[in-house]
C-alpha cells in the first residue's frame, strides 16, 4: 500500500453543536449569537436558513452515531452547546442537556468512537453576548465556570478536549470583518476579543489541570499557510505581516507562551493596543497544551500593497498586504476559495519546525460543494471530487509524517452535510448527504471510500 498511516491514527470527522443539533429551545436552551442573528439578520444567512433547521442531531444522535461506526470512524469531534447546557450563561445548569451530552458520549464509547469535545465554537450565549461577549472581562470567568463544569460532568470518559475552535474567528469576523454577530467594525474591539479568548482559553486549561483528570487538552486553529507573490523585499513584507497578524499574533501566544514583539510595535505605532495586563501576560506564558488540532482549506496568498489605505478608515491587518490571486489557481468556485493540498504539508513542517513538533491532527479539512444533488446518481452522491481531495491531502500528510511530523489524525469537516455561518446549507461538506425537506441522510461514495481507508489504514 503507497500511503500506509498508523494503527493508531485518529479518523473521523468534526462538527459543532449550533451547526448541527438543531436549534430544540423546548428541551431548555437558551438562545445563543446565532438562534438571535439567524433571526433577526435573517437575509445574512443563505436562502434564510436558521439555526432551527440544523442536521437534527440533537434528535437523531444515536442512529447519526451509528452511522458514523457505519463508516468505521474511530474518533468524532463535536461541540457542547453552552447556551443548552448553561441557559443563562452563567448558574443553573440544564438537566436535559446533561443526559444528552452524557448518552451521546455513552454511545460513542460503547461504538469504539473517541469523543473529541470542543467548548466553544463561536456560539456565545445571547445573555453574555450583552454584556459584551468576549470584550468583557466577566465573560472570561463565566468561560471558565462553563469550562469546570464540563470538565467535571464529562471529564470521566472525554480524554480529549479542546477550548476553542478558531479562536481569530469570533474575533475577525464579529469585530472587524462584519461577517459574524455582533458585526462590529473596529480592530481594537477585535483585539480584545482575541485576547480575552486567548485568556479564556489559558483559563480553562488550568482548572483543568487543577482536575487532574486523565486525559489531554488543546485548542483547534485555523492556520493558513501565507505564500507571498514574489521573492521582491515588498512581497515579502507583505506575506510577514499577514502572518504575524493572523497567525503568529495567536500561534506564538498558545504554542510559545508570548505575542510577538513586533505585534506590539506595530499596534503601538498604531494606537491600536488592547490592554494586556502584567498578569496576563504570566498566565500565557504559565500555559501549555497537550494537543494541536488545524483546520485547513486554503492557502492565503498576498502581495505588495498597490495602493495607500484610506487614512481615515477603519485600521485592519489589510492596511500591509493586498490578495494575490495568481494565475492558474485551482478553486473551488462554491465556496471561493484556492485548493491546494500541499499546504497541509507546509504547516505540518512549520509546526515540526517553529513549534516543537506538538502534538497534532487536522481538525477540520474539507470541501464544500454547492448544488451536490447534480451528482446524485441511483440515490447516492457521486463525490469522486471529494475522494480525490482527501487523497490529495492525504498524500502530502503522509510525506510530512514520513518526514517526522507528529500528526496523529485526520478529521474531515464534516459528517453529514451541516448548517453554517452565513453559507448556511449552500455548500454540501458531508460524508452523508442530508435532505433538508425529509431530514434523511445517505450516504455519499466519499463516505464509502473513507470507511474503506480507515479500515485498511490508508490508501493507493
Ligand atoms: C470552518 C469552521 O472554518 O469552516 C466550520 O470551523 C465551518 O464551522 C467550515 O462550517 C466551513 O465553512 P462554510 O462557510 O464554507 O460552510
Amino acid at each position: 500500500m503507497a500511503f500506509k498511516f498508523p494503527k493508531t491514527f485518529f479518523w473521523g470527522a468534526a462538527s459543532s453543536a449550533t451547526q448541527a443539533e438543531g436549534r430544540q429551545l423546548g428541551d431548555g436552551k437558551g438562545e445563543n449569537i446565532w438562534d438571535y442573528a439567524s433571526k433577526e439578520f435573517n437575509y445574512r444567512f443563505y436562502e434564510g436558513v436558521t439555526t432551527e433547521q440544523t442536521s437534527l442531531f440533537y434528535q437523531d444522535y444515536h442512529a447519526d452515531i451509528e452511522k458514523m461506526q457505519a463508516i468505521s470512524f474511530n474518533s468524532f469531534r463535536t461541540s457542547i452547546s453552552w447556551s443548552r447546557l448553561i441557559p443563562e450563561g452563567t448558574g443553573a445548569v440544564n438537566p436535559k442537556a446533561v443526559t444528552f451530552y452524557n448518552e451521546m458520549i455513552d454511545d460513542m464509547l460503547a461504538r469504539g468512537i473517541e469523543p473529541f469535545i470542543n467548548l466553544y465554537h463561536f456560539d456565545m450565549p445571547l445573555v453574555l453576548q450583552e454584556k459584551g461577549g468576549f470584550e468583557n472581562r466577566e465573560v472570561i470567568e463565566a468561560y471558565k465556570e462553563y469550562a469546570k463544569t464540563c470538565f467535571e460532568l464529562f471529564g470521566d470518559r472525554v480524554k480529549y478536549w479542546f477550548t476553542f475552535n478558531e479562536p481569530m474567528i469570533p474575533a475577525e469576523a464579529g469585530y472587524l470583518h462584519d461577517r459574524h454577530y455582533p458585526y462590529v467594525v473596529d480592530f481594537k474591539r477585535a483585539a480584545t476579543v482575541l485576547h480575552h479568548i486567548i485568556l479564556a482559553h489559558c483559563e480553562a486549561v488550568k482548572s483543568y489541570r487543577e482536575l487532574e483528570l486523565e486525559g489531554k487538552i488543546g485548542i483547534i486553529m485555523d492556520v493558513i499557510p501565507v505564500y507571498p507573490r514574489s521573492q521582491n523585499p515588498a512581497d515579502l513584507y507583505a506575506a510577514e505581516m499577514a502572518d504575524l497578524f493572523y497567525t503568529k499574533s495567536v500561534n506564538d501566544a498558545i504554542l510559545k507562551g508570548k505575542y510577538p514583539e513586533k505585534l506590539k510595535e506595530v499596534l503601538i505605532e498604531y494606537d491600536q493596543l488592547p490592554e494586556v495586563k502584567n498578569a496576563d501576560i504570566a498566565l500565557i506564558a504559565a500555559t501549555k497544551i497537550d494537543l494541536l488540532g488545524i483546520n485547513y482549506y486554503r492557502p492565503r496568498r498576498v502581495k505588495a500593497k498597490e495602493c495607500v489605505p484610506n487614512p481615515q478608515g477603519v485600521f485592519s491587518p489589510e492596511w500591509f498586504f493586498d490578495e494575490y490571486i495568481m494565475p492558474g489557481r485551482r478553486m473551488n468556485t462554491s465556496r471561493g476559495i484556492e485548493i491546494y493540498p500541499k499546504g497541509i504539508y507546509d504547516i505540518a513542517k512549520k509546526i515540526q519546525t517553529e513549534y516543537n513538533n506538538i502534538d497534532w491532527f487536522v481538525s477540520e479539512n474539507g470541501i464544500g460543494i454547492e448544488g451536490e444533488e447534480a451528482f446524485i446518481e441511483n440515490g447516492m452522491v457521486q463525490d469522486d471530487y471529494r475522494i480525490e481531495f482527501l487523497k490529495e491531502h492525504l498524500r502530502y500528510l503522509h510525506q510530512a509524517m514520513a518526514e517526522g511530523s507528529n500528526c496523529l489524525g485526520y478529521h474531515m469537516w464534516t459528517f453529514v452535510d451541516c448548517w453554517s455561518w452565513g453559507n448556511a446549507y449552500k455548500n454540501r461538506y458531508g460524508f452523508y448527504r442530508m435532505d433538508l425537506k425529509t431530514g434523511e441522510k445517505t450516504v455519499k461514495k466519499s463516505g464509502l471510500w473513507f470507511k474503506e481507508l480507515i479500515e485498511q489504514h490508508g490508501f493507493d
